[in-house]
């Protein structure tokens, strides 16, 4: 999942059915993540793509075709272009921009409108960059997709949250990243198809219009949250809305519950303060620390650039675009395995079985291309080769899926406690963001000076996560957040922070 904030574990079981409503409700809302997935994984395909450099950065096309032997150009370097990594990176700077007042405005004006704006964002990004001219509109119309991720980032998980029934609460949260490996895997399979075609990368910015108007339209139809109604102070209304969802006359318990949990919200309006006290430094440590090493991880080198990347180490470009689909598709499978293992084995064995796989692929990738095309760049893969390489990048984006993907969410927003849970999520979402722009925008820079070496640089990343994870954090596997605080009483190191009288004292507090 990619933001907001989703309560997971805990609630009380209430009566309800799973309304036609409710699905469709899902299915608009979900095209959230789906956008998120589609314009994140686009611009690698459509960056590789002869006709759209040729139009937008001719010397990237010439250094990538040269061939002649004159220049012996290094392969490492050969798509190096600050303006052409803006171009993938400049939405996440968007979003993290928009994160700041998406959040009042989804709070103050209701989910369905910040889910509106995100849309129509989306929707004019689109457009400006299927019709671009010149660098200048691509990038505005990236910035534009940024600010959408930022809105639906903020609104979506929180509306599907709120709309879906107790029982199925925890699903969604991994559910939505599922939705974001999902649009990858189209933005892939699409950037595959068009590639053929004249002007194809015009018709791949161009799509992801559908599902935003999809959304938008969603959002003019569909209502808002009980939640929401109940915070702004329409309780009659969030009443009849409870009861349409739920499909039931007696929502008299659940009607109760949210207006008590609305009322300690109200209680605990500074977040931002509490989270600064001792007592919930493993909170604030841990919804810094995950976000940045999820990033660090190296994943976005995959999805952002697999298509670019199979081209510097010398795959024919149908190729490459055929490897990014296939990555696309182990990352939308991992996933899936990732919802049904989350809750069985716990998050502790998921993050260290992945961190260890993670690192031994890292390796592999790392003295393969060491072994080919050493420090000059110069070199080429044998079929053979080109198979294994695409085995243990596979074996990479597999191990990521099943953990850091999906946990890297889920974690900090089952930590937090509701009276820091709002500051928590924000330090979460803008950690990720700001480092998915830094790596998004230095990447292609990173590979033409540290090499090969660049998949050990990430690995070494991978060692210090995995240790860390190892020795810090506690499972939380079924744990109900009002007894968080005595697993990090019983930790060995977080202990120190916790006074004993804070066991247990937050058991009034309800999930939202
Ligand atoms: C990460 C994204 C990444 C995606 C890949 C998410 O959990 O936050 O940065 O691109 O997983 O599936």
């Amino acid at each position: 999942m990619a933001g907001g904030v989703v309560a997971t574990g805990g609630g009380t079981h209430h009566e309800g059915k799973i309304t036609l409503f409710v699905i469709v409700t899902c299915i608009v809302a979900a095209m959230g993540g789906l956008l998120f997935g589609y314009d994140l994984g686009i611009t690698g395909g459509v960056t590789s793509m002869d006709q759209f450099l040729l139009k937008f950065f001719p010397n990237v096309y010439i250094q990538m075709k040269d061939q002649s032997g004159v220049h012996h150009h290094s392969q490492y370097c050969k798509f190096d272009n600050p303006l052409l990594t803006l171009f993938t990176s400049s939405l996440y700077l968007a979003a993290l921009v928009a994160s700041f007042f998406a959040s009042s405005i989804t709070r103050i004006m209701g989910r369905k409108i910040s889910m509106f704006i995100g849309g129509i964002f989306f929707l004019v990004g689109s457009l400006l960059d299927a019709f671009a001219v010149n660098v200048a509109m691509l990038i505005i119309g990236r910035l534009l997709l940024g600010f959408g991720v930022g809105f639906c980032n903020q609104s979506v998980p929180l509306y599907l949250s709120e709309m879906a029934p107790p029982k199925i609460r925890g699903a969604l949260n991994i559910g939505f990243q599922l939705m974001i490996t999902i649009g990858i895997l189209i933005a892939n399979l699409i950037n595959y198809k068009l590639a053929k075609i004249k002007n194809g990368w015009r018709f791949s910015l161009g799509i992801g219009a559908v599902p935003a108007i999809i959304l938008c339209l969603g959002a003019i139809f569909l209502d808002d949250t009980p939640n929401s109604m109940i915070e702004r102070g329409k309780q009659e209304k969030a009443r009849k809305m409870l009861q349409r969802i739920r499909g039931i006359d007696n929502v008299d318990e659940e009607f109760q519950e949210l207006v008590n949990a609305s009322e300690e919200a109200k209680k605990v309006d500074n977040a931002w303060k509490n989270i600064i006290e001792a007592k919930y430094r493993p909170q604030l440590v841990f919804c810094s620390l995950i976000p940045f090493f999820q990033q660090f991880t190296g994943i976005n080198v995959i999805m952002f650039y697999a298509p670019v990347l199979f081209q510097t180490l010398g795959f024919g470009s149908n190729a490459s675009l055929m490897s990014a689909v296939i990555t696309g598709g182990v990352n939308v499978v991992a996933t899936i395995i990732s919802i049904f293992s989350v809750d069985k084995f716990g998050r502790r064995i998921l993050f260290l079985e992945g961190g260890i796989q993670m690192l031994l692929c890292q390796i592999a990738v790392g003295a393969m291309i060491a072994k080919e095309f050493g420090v000059s760049g110069v070199g080429s893969f044998s079929k053979g080769e080109v198979n294994l390489l695409l085995f243990f990048i596979c074996a990479y984006v597999a191990s990521f899926a099943w953990s850091w993907g999906p946990l890297g969410w889920l974690v900090p927003s089952e930590i937090c406690s509701l009276e820091i849970r709002s500051a928590g999520q924000a330090i979460n979402v803008s950690v990720n963001m700001l480092f998915t722009f830094i790596i998004g925008q230095v990447f292609l820079m990173m590979l033409c000076h540290l090499k090969f070496g660049l998949f050990f640089f990430f690995g070494g990343f991978v060692v210090i996560m995995t240790i860390f994870i190892a020795f810090f954090l506690p499972e939380t596997k079924n744990v109900p957040i009002e007894e968080m605080n005595s697993v990090w009483r019983s930790h060995w190191f977080w202990a120190r922070f916790i006074p004993q009288d804070m066991v247990n004292s937050h058991a009034h507090l309800q999930d939202l």
